[in-house]
């Protein structure tokens, strides 16, 4: 008997090799471009999508979270982890993976690796805020956290907000050094610190992207001239934020989706009702970006399930017709959709 799964059975899957292939077929900073566009795309039609903040199970040690959305038409979740103690053992902070369903019949039509996703996505999400928020003109980034996401938010800034320079401080000094080797080449001038006060000298962009799960104080009030945008990443979840408060009582803030920003970014830090724009407000002309030289932007940037809604269509229309995927025997698909028990008789025979 022909145990063949059918066609019906069959989901493309994109493996962590696959999405390798992949980046370098469409090209690094093409990709992070693409995506980068991708993202606002869907910022700009937000009224249409379903909105929940993630659903986040939370351990001493981290946390695992779902983060899923619709657009009416394709449904999709994340699965993703923080694990700030991870690399000391060898495994990566944050993990992930993906899927992507035909709302009309509830069949997935993509499951995908999303490591290397989160980090193009994150990367772009972020050069998208920059592209609104950032003084115009923008040459210099500090980056502060030169760990697994940083490369991919130094390329991101430099393809779409057009930076030609980042000067780097990680209190690990291996981290650095590792930026540094990799983004040799690609174009940008770097610049190696040995505090945070020096990296942040002269940036008209500061980038926080630190994993640790206490409030931390990455930048201090007084470390923070007038007129900069801070993009701030690695506070992410209740109890891990990277600013100083005072930073944030100074600033023009600029979220997601306030009802999980509200619980996750540095914005748990302030009173529940601290005037927030919604990123997506500013994209459609409905409220303003960056008003003034003095002005101080920030993007406090926790992560939403519409930028990996957009991330994982954006792979599921690369990879058509490619050799950048594989077919997973998936769903059980019975001759006779009601004989779901016969099907498993019959496999024995
Ligand atoms: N906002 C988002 O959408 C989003 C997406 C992905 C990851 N994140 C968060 O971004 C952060 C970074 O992620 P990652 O994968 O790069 O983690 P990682 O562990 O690979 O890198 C973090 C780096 O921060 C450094 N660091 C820790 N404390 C520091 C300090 N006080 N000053 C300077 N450097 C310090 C570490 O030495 C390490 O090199 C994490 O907190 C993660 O949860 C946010």
């Amino acid at each position: 008997m022909n145990t063949e799964p059918s066609a019906l059975a069959m989901v493309p899957f994109v493996s962590v090799d696959h999405m390798m292939n992949l980046v370098h077929h469409i090209g690094l900073e093409q990709f992070l471009g693409d995506l980068t566009d991708r993202i606002e795309r869907d910022f700009k039609r937000w009224s249409l999508f379903d909105k929940t903040p993630r659903v986040a199970s939370h351990s001493k040690e981290g946390v695992i979270e779902l983060m899923p959305t619709s657009d009416g038409e394709v449904y999709g979740f994340k699965y993703v982890n923080g694990h700030p103690k991870n690399t000391k053992a060898g495994r990566q902070t944050v993990t992930a993976f993906g899927l992507l369903a035909d709302v009309d019949n509830g069949y997935p039509v993509l499951l995908s690796e999303m490591t290397i996703l989160t980090a193009l996505r994150t990367a772009a999400a972020s050069a998208m805020a920059a592209r609104h928020l950032a003084p115009k003109g923008a040459k210099t980034m500090a980056m502060i956290g030169n760990g697994a996401q940083s490369e991919f938010q130094s390329l991101a800034m430099k393809n779409v907000v057009g930076i030609t320079s980042v000067r780097l401080f990680d209190i690990v000094a291996a981290a650095t050094e590792k930026f540094a080797r990799n983004l040799a080449g690609f174009g940008l001038d770097i610049e190696k610190c040995t505090s945070p006060e020096a990296a942040i000298e002269g940036a008209e962009i500061i980038t926080t992207c630190t994993a640790d799960k206490q409030y931390a104080t990455i930048l201090t009030d007084n470390m923070v001239g007038s007129g900069v945008h801070i993009n701030a990443i690695g506070g992410d979840c209740p109890g891990k934020t990277e600013l100083h408060r005072d930073i944030l009582l100074r600033s023009d803030i600029f979220v997601e989706y306030p009802p999980q920003t509200r619980i996750e970014g540095e914005i748990q830090q302030l009173d529940a009702d601290h005037p927030v724009t919604e990123l997506w407000q500013v994209l459609c002309a409905q409220k303003t970006g960056r008003t003034g030289s003095a002005q101080i932007t920030l993007f406090d940037s926790v992560g939403f399930a519409i930028e990996d809604f957009s991330a994982l269509c954006y792979v599921r229309d690369k990879i058509a017709g490619s050799e950048f995927y594989q077919e997973l025997d998936m769903l059980a698909d019975p001759d006779d959709p009601r004989d779901l028990f016969g099907m498993v008789l019959r496999s024995s025979s």
